[in-house]
This record gives C-alpha cells, structure tokens and sequence, in this order.
C-alpha cells in the first residue's frame, strides 16, 4: 500500500494540506482562504484559533480526497508564514489577542526610537535590519496592550510562538513547544550564530524567556498528533519557515543556488552554506531548512507585496475578476505606457527598510486604462526582485545566471519573460510549484526515511519550463530607471 507525506502549507492568505508521493507527485491537495483583519491602516491581523481550523480541516479534506487511512501518512512536515506572532495561554489554550502578522506596521514607532547601537548589536546578533516585520516588537506590543498580559507572563502562564509553533502544540494536544531554527531567526530574538535566544534582546523588548519554545532542526520528530484528529497518531517530522521550505523545496542545497517564490510577497533566498553572509546592500541573514543542528545559512530578500498587489486590484479596485486572468488582461496592452506601481502598501522591505513607505503609481495619462495598470501591477514584481536580486550580486561579489522561481505567480508567463528580460538571467520554473509545501515534506519524509537522502530528493526536480531575456538591454535599462524614480516618490 502506497504510503505518503502530508505537508501542511499555513500562509498568509490560506491554509492548504498536499500529499506527496516518493516522486514528489501531488496525490492530493486541500485549500481554505481564511479571514484578515484590518483594525487600523497599516495593522493586519489573523485569528490564531481560524488558523488552527482552517489546517485542520484542510487536512482532513486532503486525506479524504486522496481516499487513504492516516496509517498511510509515514509523516507530517509543517510549513508557515513566518514572523506572524501568537501569544496563547498555557493552560486554556486561548489566544490573549489576534495573530499579528507579519505584515503589520503598528510597531513602526518603536523601531524608530532603537538607539543606532543596538540596531547595530540586533544586526549583529539576528542577522536581521531592525523593522516592525520580525516578531519582537509584535509579542511586546501584546505584553504592553492587552490587559493582563504582562503579569501572566511573568507568572510563566502564556506561550510565544510562531505559526509552526502554534500548529505543533495544538496537534499534540498541548504537549510539544518546539520552533525550528529557521522560524526562530525570523523573530528577531534569536542569536543566529550561537543557536540559542539572546538575553540582551529579551531583556531590552522585556520578553520572558518563558515564553519561548525549544528550538530544534526542520527536520526531525517533534511528536505527533492526537490519534482523535485522524483517526491515528501521524509523526510531525518537518517545519520550516515558507521561504526556507521552499529553498529545500528547489533543492538549493549547493552554496549559491538561489530560488524567487511569488506568493503575498516575493522572496528571494540564496543559500550560503555554514557561512553567515553579512549584508551590506539591505538583506538579511537567516537560517535555513536545517536536517541537525548544524545549520546552514542563506541569505534573503524580503519583498512585502506581489501576489497582494493582484488581490488588491480583484478586492478593492475591483479591476479584476480573478488573479488568474491578470496576464490575459495584462497582454490587451504592449507595454504600461510609462504607468509604474510602487506597492509599499506595508512599507518597503529590502532593500529598502522604510517602514513609512506608502504605495504610489506614477505616470499616468488620460490615455491609461485597465491593461496599462495591471501590467504595471506584475511588473512592480519583477522590479522588486530585480531591486534585492541586485542587493545580493553586491553582497556575494557574485553574477548570477539562472533564477529557479515557484509560487502561484510563476504560472504567471508574461510576469515570468519579463522577469528574465529585466534581470537578464534564465528563468527557470520547475514542473511542481508547489515548492513550499514539497520543501516540508522533504523535511519530514527524511526525518522518518521515506526518503533516503538529498541526491534521491533532486532526482524529482523536473524543469517544467526557462524563460531566455530577450529584451533589448537598452529598453530594459529605461525601464528600470522609470521604476527607480517611481521609489523614490514612494519612499519617506
Ligand atoms: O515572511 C513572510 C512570509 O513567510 C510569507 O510568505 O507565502 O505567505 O507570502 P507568503
């Protein structure tokens, strides 16, 4: 009988379940949006407890579409927005406030006032450019704010964690609070070089330790579920944050591979091997998908807005019916006719970090219609990445050729040319684009030996399709000045 992994994709948007083969084949896959609240401009948050519901039911669903028993499920791999900050109680398992989510810019002040040197010992420390984005200034906003809160802290009554964290403890029921490395150095409390959580930085946001989950490797066996949940306990083996699953998910195992996923944002990884790479053009050090507790590192450019860009023209400008069709609609027009969309609806990330960026389009005319702006909408994505891609040529002294890319926005083909013609590299997209959830399964499935090691792993990278820049490298320099002038208007 055909046994299977199970992957558990929580994202910003939705919650979805898929079931791999040993090929690395989708068997089955469930999906459920699920809803955001906007309290304040420039707040988001996530129901913590709609999370949890919304994966357990997407896999339920998946295990019945696939038509198996959980005893065919070798193992559970986790993979999640990252950053996005969940303060429960211990013994009730209630949430004290919403999720905060990563996107969310309420604690912009408070990153403002960081005196230079401790931004510098933060940089030093996390690896990471001090910003509202990570989750340290989420859980103290949560400590200061909710009634309470900080006392029952103390008292050690409530947990921190992020949504690996969250997902692990409800599955087990309460009885395993454990991250993964790769979660734990995006929350801006972890010292990513000694592999433990800094003091001076708990100290300074005024976070107990207690708080804090056990930090293990992506891949290994945490526990597992409670048997009511799927009518058998299945191991959970995997979690990784998103963008680092999705880095495994490529097979990025070399130093210097490098993958772009295209979802709410766009995040471009490079894998640096056991060497911590600084930046010093606006990126950040961050962990990657680790099988022990040597870990490896990568180094990440962090866009906030692509594929949200797309919902935002369906949701509020109504201009689409569907995400799906913005390339039909973008190829009614040849070009934006000088139209750019700076998307910093939640501030600029890297290579930028200004929390106070506002969204901007430039260059409109009486002649600009709905083509013009959507095409302007994808573009900003390939722009975007061009920006940290750039950032990172400078960071590693090193050129790049080819650019693997997954995510929904990779089906994408007219965002996908171009992005090859403005980056001037092959653009190459593989047959599954799943990568993220693929990413976790592969984490989990080596865990428990359902896989062998990472060389059986690459066997199932398939190139499904590469895009060869084709523009004239005149053209695509003229472009790309339109879209430096178009940040400038956007930045603070
Ligand atoms: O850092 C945020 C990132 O993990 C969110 O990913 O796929 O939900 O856009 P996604």
């Amino acid at each position: 009988m055909e046994k299977y992994i199970m992957s558990l994709d929580q994202g910003t948007t939705s919650s979805r379940a898929i079931l791999f083969d040993k090929r690395g084949n989708i068997a089955a896959i469930a999906q459920e949006e699920f809803p955001q609240y906007y309290p304040k401009p420039g707040w988001v948050e996530h129901d913590a407890q709609e999370i949890w519901y919304s994966q357990r039911s997407v896999a339920e669903k998946a295990i019945a579409a696939a038509g198996v028993g959980p005893w065919q499920i070798e193992a559970i791999g986790i993979t999640n927005q990252r950053e996005t900050s969940i303060v429960w109680d211990k013994e009730t398992g209630e949430p004290v406030y919403h999720a905060i989510v990563w996107q969310c810019r309420r604690t912009a002040p408070v990153i403002d006032g960081l005196d230079p040197e401790f931004c510098q010992y933060i940089k030093d420390t996390t690896g990471l450019v001090p910003d509202p984005y990570f989750s340290a200034t989420k859980i103290q906003w949560i400590l200061n704010h909710v009634e309470g809160a900080r006392a029952r802290a103390l008292e050690g009554k409530l947990l921190f964690g992020t949504v690996d964290t969250w997902l692990i403890w409800k599955l087990t029921g309460g009885k395993v609070f454990v991250t993964d490395y790769t979660n734990a150095s995006r929350t801006m409390l972890f010292d990513i070089h000694k592999l433990c959580w800094d003091e001076k930085i708990l100290d300074y946001f005024d976070i107990p330790a207690s708080m804090l989950a056990q930090v293990k490797p992506s891949s290994c066996v945490y526990g597992e579920t409670l048997a009511e949940y799927f009518g058998a306990p299945i191991k959970i083996a995997g979690a990784a944050g998103d963008q680092q699953a999705a880095l495994f998910g490529q097979c990025c195992f070399e130093p210097g591979s490098v993958k772009n996923t295209y979802g709410t944002g766009c995040f471009l990884l490079m894998n640096t091997g056991k060497t911590p790479v600084k930046s010093h053009h606006g990126l950040v050090t961050t962990i990657g998908a680790s099988c022990s507790d040597s870990v490896e590192y990568a180094l990440e450019g962090s866009v906030f807005v692509a594929g949200a860009c797309i919902q935002w023209l369906r949701d509020e400008l109504m201009m689409i019916e569907s995400s799906a069709i913005s390339e039909a609609v973008a190829r009614e027009v040849e070009d934006t006719g000088g139209v750019y969309i700076v998307p910093a609806f939640t501030g600029l990330g890297a290579p930028y970090w200004d929390s106070h960026a506002r969204g901007m389009a430039v260059g409109m005319t009486r002649g600009t219609g709905r083509g013009h702006f959507v095409r302007a909408a994808l573009e900003s994505i390939a722009y975007q990445t061009y920006d940290v891609l750039k950032a990172m040529e400078k960071d590693t002294g090193s050129c790049l050729k080819s650019l693997k890319v997954d995510g929904g926005a990779a089906a994408n083909s007219l965002l996908m040319q171009f992005q090859a013609d403005i980056l001037n590299v092959h653009v190459q997209k593989p047959a599954c684009l799943e990568t993220t959830a693929l990413g976790a399964a592969y984490l989990a499935g080596l865990a428990v030996g359902y896989w062998t090691d990472k060389e059986e792993i690459k066997a199932n990278w398939k190139l499904a399709r590469s895009f060869e820049p084709s523009m004239d490298r005149d053209k695509a320099e003229k472009k790309l000045k339109g879209w430096e002038r178009a940040v400038r208007c956007a930045l603070v």
